[in-house]
């Protein structure tokens, strides 16, 4: 779909959540946040690891991911982590380099830039999609905007 390293453009935004549509067709709940990581690390050559964590209680409890390796952080404190941030602001926080942000909680070696976008239900946080890059500064407004989009699919077929 695009080369590796370069960041989205608006136009492959817009054919993804076309097809992240076609893709999800039916699918609900758990089912449906498994495909949604699938697709997005498949589809996404700057998106290394993609997770989605939902919220139980006071944490952040890893439903889904998709990626090169397993991450040892499966449940995460409300707070903590650049995860717990974003879970607790209620926003969209991009890391452009985790090594200078005192919050971000290594999972990956690899990992130089990090985005992560709430998944809010009648203005309640009941999860996030969490997406690590390889790259320093792989993720732009424009990610954030079709993150955005697809954390909204996600809120409307969460259970
Ligand atoms: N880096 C995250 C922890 C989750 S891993 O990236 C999968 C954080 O700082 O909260």
């Amino acid at each position: 779909m695009r080369a590796s390293g370069n960041r989205l453009t608006r136009e492959q935004a817009r054919e993804l959540l076309a097809k992240l549509e076609s893709t999800l067709s039916g699918s609900r709940g758990k089912d449906s946040r498994e495909a949604i990581v699938r697709f997005l690390n498949s589809m996404v050559p700057s998106y290394s690891w993609v997770g989605i964590y939902t919220v139980d209680a006071k944490d952040l409890v890893l439903d889904a991911w998709s990626g090169p390796s397993a991450t040892e952080h499966t449940r995460i404190p409300i707070g903590k982590g650049v995860c717990g941030f974003a879970a607790k602001a209620g926003k969209t926080e991009i890391v452009s380099d985790v090594s200078k942000d005192p919050r971000y909680l290594q999972c990956f070696l690899s990992t130089k830039s990090e985005i992560v976008v709430p998944i809010t239900n009648q203005g309640a946080v009941v999860g996030e999609i969490d997406i690590d890059g390889d790259q320093l500064d792989a993720f732009s407004s424009l990610d954030r905007e079709f993150l955005e989009a697809v954390a909204r699919k996600a809120s409307s077929i969460w259970v």
